[in-house]
């Protein structure tokens, strides 16, 4: 569907896909996510929410809807996804909660059943408790197959906010100052209103995946992902820990890889 070959190359052990813009990044993406479904069916996709994936979602139902009827029943019945976070302490189906962008973007649009898109619940009485419960039912699913992850403007990935260590499981965190304004727009603009806390998982659940999909678009991560790409790994930016992974994708467009005439 692309007009051109994705422009592919191997940077300090990840394997980098560049391509023009968010749009074919959502379509290269979405393409591969399909293939995993096809070709693992027995294990999790992990998922994300964020700004960067909404297109992704978006050519997911296109590409679905695009499959021989036979084949889009068999991949919507045997859908299995874990999403990574959702804040704390939003009532049971509050329109910001990551578990109802999910409903709206994904389970509705695919036709999916919602039991099959899990998601912390961020509304449950004990979070710490409802986080070990969430890691637990995660791995007796078998852990992620195919790990999507964005990359947030300083470095974390899930909710996993720096300094963070390359062990730590799923659990309940504070979002920093940074993390609460950048997602502020859901939130009227307003950073206070964002919640303080988020179930995620952590690094390990993350690096248990069997491969990783890191998806960067926009240049105001340029600066991010270039310390990424480079390494090493250090706690100050969560995301370098996807260097001790074995097969790690990086999907970026040309603005996320500073190539500046993509906006
Ligand atoms: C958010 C989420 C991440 C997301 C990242 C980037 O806070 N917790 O899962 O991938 O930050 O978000 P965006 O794509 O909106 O830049």
């Amino acid at each position: 569907m692309s007009q051109e070959p994705p422009c592919s190359s191997a940077s300090s052990g990840f394997e980098l896909i560049e391509l023009n813009d968010p749009l074919a990044v959502a379509e290269h993406v979405a393409a591969l996510l399909l293939n995993e479904r096809r070709r693992r069916p027995e294990l999790p996709l992990g998922l994300a929410t964020g700004r960067t994936m909404e297109p992704i979602y978006q050519a997911l139902a296109r590409q679905l809807g695009q499959l021989p009827f036979a084949e889009g029943e068999r991949l919507r019945e045997r859908w299995l996804s874990f999403n990574l976070d959702d804040y704390v302490g939003l009532a049971a189906g509050d329109p910001r909660s990551f578990r109802a962008a999910m409903i709206e973007r994904l389970v509705l649009p695919l036709g999916l059943d919602p039991e099959r898109v899990r998601l912390p619940d961020g509304a449950a009485p004990d979070p710490d408790a409802e986080a070990s419960r969430y890691g637990r039912e995660l791995e007796a699913a078998g852990g992620v197959g195919l790990q999507v992850l964005g990359l947030g403007l300083n470095g974390h990935v899930g909710f996993n906010e720096p300094p963070c260590e390359a062990h730590v499981q799923c659990r309940c965190v504070s979002l920093s100052a940074s993390t609460r304004a950048a997602n502020a727009p859901a939130f009227g603009g307003n950073p206070e209103a964002v919640p303080a806390r988020a179930i995620t998982l952590g690094l390990a659940e993350i690096l248990a995946a069997r491969s990783i999909l890191l998806v960067v678009t926009g240049a105001a991560k340029a600066g991010v992902l270039r310390w990424i790409l480079q390494g090493p790994p250090t706690p100050e930016l969560p995301a370098s820990w996807l260097h001790r992974h074995p097969r790690v994708m990086v999907v970026a467009d040309r603005a996320a890889l500073g190539r500046g005439d993509n906006g």
